[in-house]
């Protein structure tokens, strides 16, 4: 399929699990994709291995200048964006509230709520610009429900619900759509370091406790959470606005 034919991304954690799979994804159904993430050989290694129509910078989404700057880059070299995914995030370090630093618990808000902040604030006018679009921001079942020992994570997944849903009634008139994807546990990097936190040395048991709350059994793919994006991403959606769509295995059903 082509539904994203013509249309230029710039997807944020772009080397990580959910963002790479969506990079591929997005290729194959047509679009220029621009990769940001914080290694320049982990993007090197990438965009290598996707082949034509790819274009990254190493960016932090926690600075302001460097979102701006990486927006500006991939107009200069796509000659616009039509669909940002503000997708970047850490888990950062478990441990209970009481136990939280400032300098942990603000990190992850620092990337988590801010750093989507900084990309919606400067990829919304660039969107306009090239006659609208989609924006699509990775929020988390954690965004709706806590979870001990994350307490970091669940309020910076909250907050980008909130962020989500005032982007979409100031940017939706204009043209541009504003959503996000919420999804369970994802089987890749970011669920091995929660399950090697949770129990150091014994993650395997985590990761079954964990599938045990999902009633399909097991944990989401990376594939399936960028099949939602791509979805999101492209015109299939074009009455979605404001709205978060759940890839979770049906565990918030519990
Ligand atoms: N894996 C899961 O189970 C799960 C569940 C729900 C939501 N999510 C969310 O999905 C998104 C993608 O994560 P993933 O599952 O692919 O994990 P991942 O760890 O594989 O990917 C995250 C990517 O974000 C990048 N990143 C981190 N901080 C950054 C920064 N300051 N600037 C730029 N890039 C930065 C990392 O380098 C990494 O490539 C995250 O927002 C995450 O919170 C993941």
């Amino acid at each position: 399929m082509n539904r994203l034919q013509d249309r230029v991304a710039l997807i944020t954690g772009a080397t990580g699990g959910i963002g790479a799979e969506t990079a591929r994804r997005f290729l194959a159904e047509g679009a220029a994709v621009f990769l940001v993430d914080l290694e320049e050989s982990a993007l090197q290694d990438l965009a290598s291995d996707l082949g034509d129509r790819v274009a990254f910078q190493r960016g932090d989404v926690s600075s302001e200048a460097d979102m701006q700057s990486c927006v500006q880059s991939c107009v200069e070299r796509f000659g616009g964006l039509h669909v940002y995914v503000a997708n970047a995030g850490t888990e950062g370090k478990l441990a209970p509230l009481v136990q939280t630093s400032d300098e942990d618990f603000r990190r992850v808000i620092d990337v988590n709520l801010m750093g989507v902040f900084y990309g919606v604030k400067h990829a919304a006018p660039a969107i306009l610009q090239a006659g609208g679009g989609s924006i699509v921001i990775t929020s988390s079942v954690a965004g709706f429900v806590g979870s001990p020992g994350l307490g970091p994570y669940c309020s910076s997944k909250h907050a980008v619900n909130g962020l989500m849903k005032t982007a979409a009634q100031e940017l939706g008139p204009q043209g541009v759509r504003v959503n996000t994807v919420n999804p369970g546990p994802v089987d890749n990097r970011m669920m091995r370091s929660i399950e090697d936190q949770a129990a150091p040395g014994a993650g395997d048991t985590v990761k079954e406790k964990f599938s045990a709350m999902v009633p399909l059994g097991r944990y989401s793919t990376n594939e399936e959470i960028a099949a939602m994006v791509t979805f999101l991403a492209s015109e299939d959606s074009s009455g979605c606005n404001g709205t978060s769509y759940v890839v979770d295995g049906g565990m918030l059903s519990v």
